[in-house]
């Protein structure tokens, strides 16, 4: 069979031309490259107005029998997982393919065990070690639904994430260290469960061994369990036959309302979507190192340290702590280690490290790198040169590779030594991504060098199905914008070359160190401490984080010691969401700007925090303008 991977720019142009003009034969073709139970009777189905989107209809599967069942027979042996611990001192980890099946076929069985069945959802609240990529392909070989939930979220995030898709087992650890810090797992699991009464089960797995309270008749050991299963010689599990659209997994992520939702994957289409991206932009080539450094936590995770690169057979640096322990040189000193030869990272990593200076990067052996890789946010020039000159050394092409947990999969990027890239830019759709631009009125903004809101306007394999539990709110936030297009929520330029870039959200979601997280949410949670009447939250540019968090407050009583205050909401806000989303600068006013109806005007907000008083557009249509002036001059 022809390969998957396209070899020049030529070859690229015409599949590109292909996947347009007939997307099914494309599309159907590429998962010709897969396993499956039974075939496709229809290769797509679909309508943007309900939206409803149905890949590979008829087709049976298990994404685990892709991901490792089928590499057993000629590279079993290959190593699938490198394991690297926060703590330097501690041993690396090595599983290969044979014994990743083994473990998650061993987990099939404890979850099994406990209850789970196909169609439950399952949460998982892990750190990052091999246990965490087990404990997702073992609901996905038992046709559950994972719900991963990132390890910096407090206990009230996690409850309302279980709440909203029911779920009724967990799976967690006793804690994890990130750098000098242990992050008390299992504790924050037990305040969330207070208010789960869904959850049944809770497996706990044994990592930082500090104490920890197992409830009798609910939670049991990670460890224990398994070596039952060994003991029983309960080794092997037959992969469940899935639906292709039966969900494979939920993510939680924020949009412009309070409250986070839950995008719906399903099987067969990301699977194909996420693996086809994979080996397409990295070029990855059997044997190859690979390291992503997101968590397993976000998008990044899902599809590029564990589904993708799975499916294809790659070797994967997985890291345990922060790019910053026990110093700043920790990412090239794992690279020199393993000799990694593709290293996928953010913006934010970059410039955190690249503000340590280059110390930590003389001494390290990276001449194994061949390709880099970022996400998450616009790449700024200044990192991109660092990023190329200092860790590619000129040698390396960086992908720069626009997507969203929404996508399921990377949409515009560069395929590695192939697409001639540019600082910044995004450049080109992948074959089968068809991106319009589109102006406020929703009329499609024509040829080069232009910019507008980024649409696209026709299906691809990984595009989100619905949001958990509430379909409406998919289509209203995706597919009503505009009439038959997805809308992407970016604002984005297309240069004299067709080449795109990214320039950032046109809603009122943030980007915080590649972090997704609504002004509304951090809102809510700001108001939630007594001394808040109102709060308006914005993004200012951050050197490091990329966006920082402004947030204007209200307070009821304002003799009170205001550092004291900040402190509190501080507090309040890393309790309700988590210190990710924890204000870097809060300014007490007396007001906010107003519509006559009532409405904030965050334009405004948003110009101040930026620190561009002098333009601050039209301000006539406020309630009482005076509250500006004040606000400019007490800003922070
Ligand atoms: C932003 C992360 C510019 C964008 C995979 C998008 C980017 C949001 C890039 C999705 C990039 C992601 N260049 N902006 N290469 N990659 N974004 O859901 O605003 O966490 O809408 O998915 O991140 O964030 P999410």
């Amino acid at each position: 069979m022809k390969s998957l991977q396209i070899s020049s720019f030529e070859e690229y142009k015409d599949v590109y031309a292909y996947s347009v003009q007939n997307p099914e034969g494309f599309w159907g073709d590429v998962a010709e490259h897969f396993t499956w139970k039974k075939k496709w009777d229809q290769v797509l189905d679909w309508n943007f107005t309900e939206p409803q989107v149905a890949w590979f209809k008829g087709a049976q599967l298990n994404i685990t029998e892709n991901c490792l069942d089928r590499h057993l027979v000629d590279r079993g042996d290959d190593v699938a997982i490198l394991w690297e611990s926060n703590d330097p001192d501690e041993a690396f980890r090595k599983i290969t393919y044979r014994e990743l099946h083994r473990e998650v076929c061993k987990f099939a069985h404890v979850l099994t065990q406990q209850g789970a069945k196909k169609g439950d959802r399952i949460c998982l609240y892990m750190p990052m070690v091999p246990e965490l990529t087990v404990a997702v392909l073992a609901c996905a070989r038992i046709g559950a639904i994972h719900s991963v939930v990132f390890g910096g979220f407090s206990a009230q995030s996690i409850a309302d994430r279980i709440q909203d898709a029911a779920c009724n087992l967990v799976v967690t650890a006793d804690g994890t260290m990130r750098g000098n810090k242990e992050i008390f797992l299992k504790n924050i699991m037990d305040d969330a469960l207070v208010h789960c009464p869904t959850v049944e089960r809770v497996i706990v797995l044994e990592r930082s061994n500090s104490p920890i309270s197992m409830i009798k008749g609910r939670d049991v050991f990670y460890g224990e369990e398994m070596a039952r299963m060994e003991g029983q010689g309960l080794t092997d599990f037959p992969a469940v036959a899935m639906e292709a659209e039966d969900p494979l997994f939920i993510l939680y992520t924020s949009g412009s309302t309070g409250k986070p939702k839950g995008v719906v994957h399903t099987c067969a289409g990301y699977m194909v979507f996420a693996a086809y991206t994979f080996q397409n932009i990295f070029q990855y080539k059997r044997g190859q190192i690979y390291f992503c450094t997101a968590d397993i936590g976000w998008i990044t995770g899902h599809s590029y340290i564990v589904y993708g690169p799975l499916a294809s057979g790659a070797t994967n640096v997985m890291f345990e702590g922060i790019p910053t322990f026990p110093d700043a040189g920790r990412f090239w000193e794992i690279v020199d280690k393993f000799k990694v030869n593709i290293l996928y990272t953010a913006p934010t990593a970059i410039r955190s490290l690249m503000a340590y200076g280059l110390d930590y990067v003389k001494n390290k052996d990276l001449s194994s790198l061949q390709v880099l890789g970022s996400v998450g946010e616009p790449i700024n020039e200044e990192a991109w040169n660092w990023f190329n000159t200092h860790i590619g050394k000129g040698n390396c092409p960086i992908v720069d590779t626009w997507w969203q947990t929404e996508t399921g999969g990377i949409l515009i990027s560069p395929l590695a030594n192939i697409t001639p890239t540019k600082p910044c830019f995004a450049t080109l759709p992948l074959p089968g991504v068809q991106p319009m631009l589109v102006d406020e009125k929703g009329e499609e903004i024509v040829g080069n060098g232009v910019s507008g809101n980024l649409c696209i306007k026709f299906p691809w394999p990984g595009i989100i199905r619905t949001t958990y539990g509430d379909h409406e709110r998919c289509r209203t936030t995706y597919f009503a914008t505009y009439e038959n297009l997805y809308f992407t929520s970016d604002g984005c330029l297309r240069d004299e070359d067709g080449y795109y870039r990214i320039t950032g959200r046109v809603d009122d979601v943030m980007n915080i160190s590649g972090h997704r997280i609504g002004t509304a949410e951090v809102e809510n949670a700001i108001n939630m401490h007594t001394g808040v009447i109102e709060s308006a939250v914005v993004a200012f540019p951050h050197e490091i984080k990329g966006q920082g968090i402004y947030a204007y407050v209200i307070l009821s009583d304002h003799s009170h010691q205001p550092d004291q205050i900040r402190k509190d909401i501080s507090a309040t806000v890393t309790r309700i969401i988590g210190a990710i989303a924890r204000p870097d600068k809060i300014q007490f006013v007396t007001g906010l700007p107003k519509t006559r109806s009532g409405k904030i005007m965050r334009r405004i907000l948003r110009k101040i925090a930026e620190g561009e008083l002098s333009n601050l557009g039209d301000t006539s249509t406020l309630l009482d303008p005076n509250v500006v002036d004040q606000i400019k001059e007490e800003r922070l």
